[in-house]
């Protein structure tokens, strides 16, 4: 399965509705809708009010990437807020597994995300409980940042460990995807690939998810 996901982080928002017609109209399964709180990262982003407002003007599945201290505090404002998938930081969870039930239990897909740093086999134990793993190539907290290729390796370990449950889990890849990357990530296994600037800051954004979707 291959699927791009348009990271709204690099849309324009004096004129959202425009980039979310264009995403309507565009071979994007996913939109990706990047939360953040000014404390697990160092920005802040945008947050429930807006996600409403996006959900109004898309059918496309909404694919909330919360980079939030303590998630689980907002899961049930961004379901109702027309989220269909929530992601949230392994590094920002304590409790993972009540967390990840949490998410279910609201009836939306869940997934955790790992920073570069962490590896994926502290995943194991949580793995068979989540329909998705998101990897950051870059350090969370802006777009348009240099991908780390480290996550090559990181896709692979992680197919191993998918393959192993014998469960349709999906690997997301968020940070730094371009065309020059996108069929060599595709290739080691990713299945979903977020992509901001690759889309936004192209003349021909409709164009460029289409190529992006060819390298896969
Ligand atoms: C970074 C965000 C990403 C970001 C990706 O913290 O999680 O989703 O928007 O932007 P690009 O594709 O420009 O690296
Ligand atoms: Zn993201």
């Amino acid at each position: 399965m291959s699927i791009i996901a348009p990271s709204l982080l690099s849309a324009n928002f004096l004129d959202l509705r425009k980039d979310i017609e264009m995403l309507n109209q565009s071979a994007a399964e996913w939109i990706h809708f990047d939360v953040m709180d000014g404390n697990f990262v160092p920005n802040i982003s945008f947050g429930i009010p807006v996600l409403s407002a996006v959900r109004n003007a898309t059918s496309k599945i909404l694919d909330i990437h919360l980079m939030i201290e303590k998630p689980e505090r907002y899961f049930e404002a961004f379901c109702n807020a027309g989220a269909d998938i929530i992601t949230f930081h392994y590094e920002a969870a304590t409790h993972l597994h009540r967390s990840v039930s949490q998410v279910h239990e609201l009836g939306l897909k869940v997934g955790v995300v790992i920073n570069p740093h962490t590896p994926v086999s502290l995943l194991a134990d949580i793995l068979p409980e989540l329909d998705l793993v998101l990897l950051m190539s870059v350090n969370p907290g802006f777009g348009g940042q240099t991908f780390i290729t480290n996550t090559y390796k990181k896709i692979h370990e992680l197919k191993e460990m998918v393959s192993k449950t014998g469960k349709n889990i999906l690997i997301q890849v968020d940070g730094g995807v371009n065309l020059e990357n996108a069929g060599q990530l595709y290739r080691s296994g990713a299945d979903v690939l977020v992509a901001g600037n690759a889309v936004f800051a192209s003349p021909d954004p409709l164009a460029a998810i289409r190529q992006l979707l060819a390298a896969s």
